[in-house]
């Protein structure tokens, strides 16, 4: 499942130019019984199954073998939500350990003795971390230069400096009545620029004010998001 996520896209690619280097392991591979059992009762009683230390154990022992310096991230309702801040910090580092957790959990000691770091993909709780694995997988290979075809596309997405990006449109000029926005024909780069950014700023104001909270804007664009409401007050 965890492989699949380089599987398509810009990250097959990133794969493929050696932009990044992958490898899973399976703790079952490391079960010493007949059955490859991971998992067992929860000491104490209660519903569902915990993962076992030893499979846990010994495949992050194998990992270790064959990543620099891993930094040991263990997937979690209970971790750091993921942002795109934490994303560029991952990015930083030399390699990463990312552990999945099935059933009600893992045994705690492997999280007191191995893991860093533990993550959440929000507040909700996933049947396993693999997905949340693949969406950290997903988010940081798109910020490694050269994964993205235009070198400027990871720089201009959303959250990059705190605001939402901008809206975008492609031929034809018009379809359905529909018409792009004028500014976008005409070739003048400098006005584009201005238009994108007061629309950064004026749909991070409308879909997502809490990124603008605390947020120092300068004289310019504090002017484009005073015109954004005013035009969107007018449209109403
Ligand atoms: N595993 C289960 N739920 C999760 C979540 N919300 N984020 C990360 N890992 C999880």
């Amino acid at each position: 499942m965890v492989e699949s996520v380089f599987d398509f896209g810009v990250n097959r690619i990133a794969l493929e130019k050696g932009l990044v280097r992958k490898h899973s392991w399976n703790p079952r591979d490391f079960a010493t019984d007949k059955h490859k059992t991971v998992d067992d009762r929860p000491f104490g009683g209660g519903p569902g199954m915990v993962m076992q230390y030893a499979p846990l154990c010994k495949s992050i022992q194998a990992a270790k073998e064959k990543l620099p310096d891993p930094w040991i991230v263990y997937l979690s309702p209970h971790g750091n939500r993921l942002n795109h801040q934490k994303v560029m910090e991952l990015l930083q580092k030399p390699s990463l350990l990312l552990l999945c957790g099935r059933y009600e959990g893992i045994d705690q000691r492997i999280i007191d003795r191995y893991v860093d770091e533990q993550i959440s993909i929000g507040d909700y709780v996933l049947s396993g971390g693999e997905l949340a694995a693949m969406v950290v997988v997903d988010s940081l290979l798109r910020q490694i230069p050269g994964v993205l075809g235009h070198e400027q596309s990871a720089q201009q997405d959303s959250f990059v400096e705190g605001l939402l990006d901008c809206p975008h449109y492609t031929r034809p000029e018009e379809i359905d009545g529909l018409r792009v926005p004028s500014v976008l024909l005409g070739g003048n780069h400098e006005k584009i620029a201005q238009w994108r950014r007061k629309q950064s700023l004026g749909l991070t104001w409308k879909y997502r004010p809490d990124l603008l909270e605390g947020k120092q804007l300068s004289e310019q664009d504090q002017h484009f998001l005073d015109e954004y409401i005013q035009q969107s007050k007018i449209k109403k």
